[in-house]
């Protein structure tokens, strides 16, 4: 299954995605600007995106802790997700998320 993020500089990226990987650990691992400081634990929000508007729906809702981290951004819009908390199923083959400055 693929994603769609799109860069801080505004490239798109087709990565390629496995089940039950979080979205966060797709988008290092291929290379791009996210520094998900605390690998995945919900505790930094350096793995900020926003979610494309036809995707939002179909992810899970956030999380309380989630929602607490995603305050302390300064980038914050109505789509932004922490990408450690998004796990990849079948059901999110074809993702589309942009990464925020603050993921740098
Ligand atoms: Fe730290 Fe997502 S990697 S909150």
């Amino acid at each position: 299954m693929q994603i769609y993020v799109t860069d801080q500089n505004g490239t798109e990226h087709e990565l390629e995605a496995l089940e039950g990987w979080r979205v966060m650990e797709v988008i290092r691992d291929w290379g791009l600007n996210i520094k998900a400081e605390c690998g995945g634990s919900c505790s930094c929000a350096t793995c900020h995106v926003f979610v494309d508007a036809e995707w939002q729906d179909k992810l899970n809702p956030p999380t309380d802790e989630e929602e607490d981290m995603l305050d302390s951004v300064p980038d914050y819009e109505a789509n932004s997700r922490l990408s450690c908390q998004i796990l990849m199923s079948e059901e999110l083959d074809g993702l589309r998320v942009t990464l925020a400055d603050s993921a740098k």
